[in-house]
């Protein structure tokens, strides 16, 4: 018997177990374990059932990921799995399988070769595969569309969005959902199956009339723009209906190595481990960090209504204070509005809409606060005295948290008795959304307190990541040295929208100047007059944005930035920027689309490699996440440095020192990436001497 198997029996039923922590993967071992084990209860005489269940807090979560990586470096052969899936559905006697928690990708795929399925009622079921740019690969495509449909498998297999257990049921997917025991209903289930013919899924064709897919195809070009997973995975479940299923399986095969050797699941499977990756930090103490469990917000503008929600949707209570009672009112009402958003669209219900706005309480106390994050204006005399004011109030061993974007932790934490537990948290806007939160330790804040804030961002459903305290931290001071090569390009003679355009077509979000737009170019204006003394000497600065700043133009909030917004209209590139790049001196002319991305990824790189040696990020991967969750980098890239690894870090170099050599001081080769060229080395084989 398998080590991760386990049998037992209750009365005429065989109960088989999956235990392989955390969360039950087909690791090698565990799906052959569980059919040897299927196939030994079968062959008993007083057993005339099967119910198979996971153990821990889930039914088998997925394929193990891990073994991706070695099947495509060939340490490992590839064995299809589907002889395992089509064992389990010849078993002569019924097997049931016992699902709860999340029945993902290989576990959906092993519980359909099972006859029935009984969920416990907060199961979610789904074939997630395409998130790491893969299709499904134990016949997902084909068994699905045989129980829920051709249309709705495609969208299930292209999205990869898990569904309820009760719209399963309502689909065909489950045949039961358990009560308060799930394993003992589905024992009672087994037993009111035995002696029954069994279905085998594969056998099912009633639900696979043609349906037009597309639709569908059209909204996941629009919606997964750039991806090739979600277009395979239609194309696989789209044969359900048309080949026998045999043909079928051998199809979607051919479909999952093409997927499963091609470069976009190489670089998602390096987020999906990097997400995971970030919050282990090295150094830091053993233990479990502090909880929050009250929160306190001070300032209640856009960002502090952003934070206060965020606090909210994760069920704790928060206290918002701002110096005036009309921003609090206002406050209270927008957040409500945007709750009511949610509303409206089906994604949340009033009840939950009103349990979340009660946990936010106007003028509330902070001495309760086991953290209190100012979010104030973005001033620093204004927000020493914040901080000053919050140390005075705050219980002992609070953390102070300040949302900065652009001032020194370590002078802020100067302002109070307690610089060990003060921390940025620095939030993006929409700060109840946007998934990246930086998390800024200063000289003298303690592990502690980093553990805590890594802690508080996995509550709040975001990605935490530890950066240094240093000027645009990790993030927007990379940021900002692909975005000045977006401007320069622009006042070189480049249509801003080409630009653009050429970066979106790349996989960005949104293009450098149209987030430009959205952020407000007031933003860098303030930035760059209050850093002045941060530009270097020999360097070349666009002046584009504060020609236009100057004349008030600050993207959407003022109508018009690079582009002019009319209410209900798409925005057209502003002729009046046109006009004034028109007018600038310089050399003119058009960059290519190629050229666009090269130059600003080029320099996005070498700016990340500056951070990584001046130790303000810790690791690529780091780098990585940051650029993924919280500045619209594309995941099917992998993010910057795994890119920069692909693209070749020679050429990189190679451009970097042709820029430089055209006396632009910005464009001085990072040291790391000159060793890393020198030794023959990529970013993932960087390890910083921590
Ligand atoms: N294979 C290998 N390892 C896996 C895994 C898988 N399918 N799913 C999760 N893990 C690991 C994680 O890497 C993590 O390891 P760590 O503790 O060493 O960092 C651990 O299991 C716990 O996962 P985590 O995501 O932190 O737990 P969670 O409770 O927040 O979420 C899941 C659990 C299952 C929802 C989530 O891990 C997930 O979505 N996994 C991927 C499922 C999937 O895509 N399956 C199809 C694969 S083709």
């Amino acid at each position: 018997m398998s080590e991760f198997i386990k049998s037992s029996r209750d009365g005429g039923v065989a109960v088989i177990t999956i235990d392989n922590p955390p969360v039950n993967a087909l690791s090698p071992g565990v799906p052959e374990g569980l059919r040897d084990a299927i196939q030994a209860e079968a062959a008993r005489s007083d057993v005339q059932a099967i119910v198979v269940t996971g153990a821990g807090k889930t039914f088998i979560a997925g394929a193990d990921i891990k073994e991706f990586a070695k099947i495509r470096a060939g340490e490992r052969p590839r064995l299809s799995l589907n002889p395992v899936a089509n064992a389990i559905e010849d078993c002569p006697k019924p097997v049931v399988m016992a699902v709860h928690g999340t029945v993902l990708g290989g576990g959906l795929e092993i519980a359909m070769a099972g006859h029935y399925r009984v969920a416990a009622p907060a199961t979610k079921l789904g074939q997630p595969e395409v998130k790491l740019g893969l299709i499904p690969g134990i016949g997902g495509t084909q068994r699905l569309p045989r129980l829920v449909g051709v249309a709705k498998a495609a969208e299930m297999c292209a999205f990869g969005e898990p569904i309820a257990a009760a719209e399963a049921q309502t689909l065909g997917l489950v045949d039961r959902i358990a009560g308060a025991d799930l394993l003992a209903d589905a024992v009672d289930f087994a037993r009111s199956v035995r002696g029954v013919p069994r279905p085998r899924t594969r056998d099912r064709v009633e639900k696979l009339g043609a349906a037009s897919l597309d639709a569908l195809r059209q909204q996941v070009r629009r919606r997964l723009r750039g991806q090739e997973a979600p277009l395979a995975a239609i194309e696989a479940v789209e044969a359900a209906a048309r080949l026998p299923f045999d043909e079928g399986i051998e199809f979607e095969r051919i479909l999952f190595e093409q997927c499963l050797h091609g470069s976009q699941s190489k670089a998602l499977i390096h987020v999906f481990f990097g997400e995971r990756a970030v919050g282990k930090v090295p150094g830091l103490p053993a233990g479990t960090p502090g909880e929050v469990r009250e929160a306190a917000v001070i300032g209640f503008g856009t960002m502090g209504q952003g934070i206060a929600m965020a606090f909210a949707n994760a069920g704790i209570p928060v206290s918002v204070r701002d110096n005036s009672d009309q921003a609090l009112a206002r406050g209270m009402e927008e957040i409500r509005g945007r709750y009511q958003g949610a509303v409206a669209k089906g994604k949340l219900d009033t009840a939950e809409l009103e349990r979340r706005v009660a946990r936010i309480t106007p003028l509330g106390s902070i001495a309760e606060a086991d953290l209190v994050i100012e979010a104030v204006d973005e001033d620093r005399a204004r927000k020493r005295v914040v901080f000053s004011a919050i140390d005075q109030e705050a219980k002992p061993g609070a953390i102070l948290a300040t949302n900065t974007s652009s001032l020194s932790i370590d002078d802020l934490a100067s302002a109070t008795n307690r610089p060990r537990e003060v921390i940025g948290l620095h939030f993006f806007s929409p700060a109840q959304v946007m998934r990246l939160l930086e998390i800024v330790r200063g000289r003298r804040t303690a592990g502690e307190t980093v553990a805590a804030a890594l802690q508080l961002a996995k509550r709040l459903g975001k990605t935490g990541v530890v950066v240094g305290d240093a000027p645009g931290f990790a993030g927007n001071r990379i940021y900002h040295a692909y975005r000045r090569e977006a401007c320069l390009l622009a006042e070189e003679g480049t249509p801003p929208e080409a630009i653009d355009a050429a970066l979106t077509e790349f996989g960005m979000a949104m293009g450098p100047l149209a987030v430009g737009d959205l952020a407000g170019l007031d933003v860098g204006w303030k930035i760059r007059r209050a850093h002045a003394d941060l530009r270097l000497d020999g360097g070349r600065y666009p002046q584009i944005e504060d020609l236009m700043c100057e004349r008030g133009w600050f993207g959407q909030k003022t109508g018009s930035g690079w582009y002019v917004y009319t209410e209900g209209q798409t925005p057209i590139p502003n002729p009046a920027v046109l006009e004034l790049l028109g007018a600038m001196d310089g050399l003119r002319r058009v960059a290519s689309a190629g050229e666009i991305v090269s130059r600003t990824m080029a320099a996005l790189v070498n700016e990340a490699a500056k951070v990584l040696d001046e130790g303000i990020a810790a690791r690529p991967v780091d780098v990585d996440i940051i650029f993924v969750t919280g500045y619209g980098f594309p995941a099917w890239r992998g993010g910057p440095l795994h890119y920069a690894d692909e693209w070749g870090l020679t050429a990189i170099l190679d451009q970097v020192r042709q820029r430089h050599a055209g006396s632009d001081a910005v464009w001085t080769p990072a040291p790391l990436l000159e060793r890393l060229v020198k030794q023959g080395q990529t970013f993932s084989e960087f390890r910083a001497e921590l």
